[in-house]
């Protein structure tokens, strides 16, 4: 027991987490009222910000001298949009470069209990209100679906991050141009994602078990 020895590729521009047990629950904290509703540690909120830092590394060495719009999918992706802007800003401003940072957000929902449904609710994002009601399913879709949205206002260019990138049996060919680990198809909660809105005030990104599944249902 102690510290498990994890198994992890790097792959070109992200860290693929493959047959990986986890790290076990009593090595790190996380709210009591979780205590019985998880499996294991998948990524601890440590290696997650570490990650972060270098993604923002890589985008600032993309960036040229453009200002930034950071456009924020909401719910799930708040923690990482505010860990990586932080990185970013902290970029600047140890550089000579004068670039600017605006964030504006969207918000996104497709997932009832752990499965991907297919109506996807757009809130929020006005001028995003032309995708509310496509069949839009998967992350890989709903991004092309965004993206596609987003590219009328003829950006000079446009860049996705995405913290996780997961393995499914049907891969649609989409991949963000930055992301920080690829993960088995699991479904995963923590660090801003969510079970039925539970579990986002947990730091590291978790496996639920059946115990958390069954308590959270609706
Ligand atoms: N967890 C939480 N929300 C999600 C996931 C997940 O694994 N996949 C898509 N939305
Ligand atoms: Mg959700």
């Amino acid at each position: 027991p102690g510290v498990i020895h994890m198994d992890i590729t790097i792959y070109g521009k992200g860290v693929c987490i493959d047959d990986w047990p986890g790290y076990s629950l009593d090595l790190f904290t996380y709210p009591q009222h979780y205590y019985e509703d998880l499996d294991y540690v998948l990524i601890p909120h440590g290696i997650i910000v570490d990650r972060t830092e270098c993604l923002a590394k890589g985008i600032m060495q993309d960036i040229g001298d453009n200002n930034i719009v950071v456009l924020c999918v909401l719910k799930g992706g708040y923690k990482f949009c505010a860990d990586l802007v932080e990185h970013i800003k902290t970029l600047i401003r140890n550089s000579e470069r004068s670039i600017s940072v605006k964030v504006d957000f969207v918000r996104l929902k497709s997932y009832h209990n752990d499965q991907s449904t297919q109506d996807m609710q757009i809130i929020g994002g006005d001028d995003l209100s032309k995708l509310t009601g496509k069949d839009i399913i998967g992350t890989g879709r709903t991004m092309k679906a965004l993206l596609n949205n987003i590219d009328k206002y003829k950006p000079k260019m446009i860049k996705v991050a995405s913290l996780l990138v997961k393995r499914t049996s049907q891969p649609d060919g989409y991949r963000p141009d930055y992301y920080g680990f690829e993960i088995p198809n699991l479904f995963v909660v923590g660090y801003a994602l969510d079970y039925n809105e539970h579990f986002r005030d947990l730091n590291h990104i978790c496996v639920i078990n059946d115990n958390g599944k069954g308590k959270y249902e609706v």
